[in-house]
Parts: structure tokens; sequence; C-alpha cells
């Protein structure tokens, strides 16, 4: 059934588990005595995100914020659009934003500059995939699941055109699929 879109699997459902218990382990030890305020990115960091705080042993608070980079398809326009803003304040919080991708980096850049200007005690960056090879925009991430190359990413949250988030592993996307 993979096999129309599918063109082989990165990272399989042990490796993302294992990952992400390293992450969360890391992420307990730097946020001790802390509560760190934790947003996910709609929609594609929340399989992530719901993996990761369920791995996190201590106090934290979760939020949800709504962002669409502008085109659909495999490359993002660099315009940024908030479709839907956090529900509380975060001044004086310490705020980790987990994203599922960093691609050119224009929508984190987007992202940590408005929560920047909000003063809140910390921001740090958690993203599962970075490709950096495709960095535009200025921005590194503080913890990173893994890099990837330039190849069009799906599953585990990621779609393409709206498809394949429900994939429980993250998989390359065939070119025939977005180049026609
Ligand atoms: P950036 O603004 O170019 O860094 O793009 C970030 C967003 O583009 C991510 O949050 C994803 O929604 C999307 N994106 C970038 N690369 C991929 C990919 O390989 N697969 C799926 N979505 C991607
Ligand atoms: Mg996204």
């Amino acid at each position: 059934m993979y096999e129309s879109f599918l063109e082989r699997v990165l990272f399989s459902e042990e490796q993302l588990n294992e990952r992400i218990t390293q992450i969360a382990k890391q992420i307990e030890s730097d946020y001790k005595g802390k509560k760190p305020l934790v947003v996910a990115i709609l929609k594609g960091s929340v399989l992530f995100f719901s993996d990761l705080i369920r791995k996190i042993n201590g106090d934290l608070e979760i939020d949800f914020m709504s962002i669409s980079s502008y085109g659909s398809g495999s490359k993002s326009s660099g315009e940024v659009k908030m479709i839907k803003d956090l529900d509380k304040k975060i001044e004086g919080k310490d705020v980790i934003i987990v994203e599922d991708i960093i691609d050119s980096g224009y929508t984190m850049k987007y992202l940590k500059n408005l929560l920047q200007a909000r003063n809140p005690s910390s921001i740090k960056i958690c993203t599962l995939l970075d490709k950096p090879s495709r960095r535009e925009a200025d921005v590194t991430s503080d913890y990173v699941g893994f890099e990837v190359e330039n190849e069009f990413v799906i599953g585990y949250g990621l779609d393409y055109d709206g498809l394949y988030r429900n994939l429980p592993f993250i998989g390359i996307l065939k070119r025939s699929v977005y180049e026609k």
C-alpha cells in the first residue's frame, strides 16, 4: 500500500522512540526545578510533541500555536501567517517551541521573534528534524532529533498536501508524487 508514494523508510518507529526518549531526558535535566511551557506548532509536530512530553518526568505546561507558511506543495514560500495564537501569556516563562522540521528556517525565525517580543524568561527550540543544507534564515535549534538530507519527508506528523501525517514512521516521499 505504501509503494505508491513511499521511496523508503528513513526513521522507524523504534528509532524515533529511542531518539525521542534521549531528547526528553535531556530536557528533563536542563529544566530541573523549572516548569517549562512546551508549545506544539500545529499540525506537524503533534505526534512528536505527544510522545516527547509523556517521556519528560517533571512539571510542565503545554500550549498550541498554528502557523502556516503560504503555498502548498513541497516548498515553503518564506511568507508565514499565524492561524492560532497561544492561549496564555508567556511573560517570565521558560518556553520550548516544538516543531516537526526546520527547512528554510523562515517559520521558526518568525515564531522565535514573535515569542521573544513577549518577554519570556527563556526560549529554546526543539525540532524533530533539521535540514541544515536548505537553511536561508538564520536560526538554529537547541534540540534536534535527526538531520535529514535535501529530500521531502513524510509521516509521523509531516504531510505532503495534507496526507501521510498518520504514518508511524518517517519516510521519503517518492519524487513522482510531487514532480508531476
Ligand atoms: P521552513 O519555514 O522552510 O523552515 O519550513 C517549515 C515547514 O515546512 C515545516 O514546519 C513543515 O510544515 C514544512 N516542511 C519543510 N520540509 C518538509 C518536508 O520535508 N516534509 C514535510 N513538510 C516539510
Ligand atoms: Mg509545519
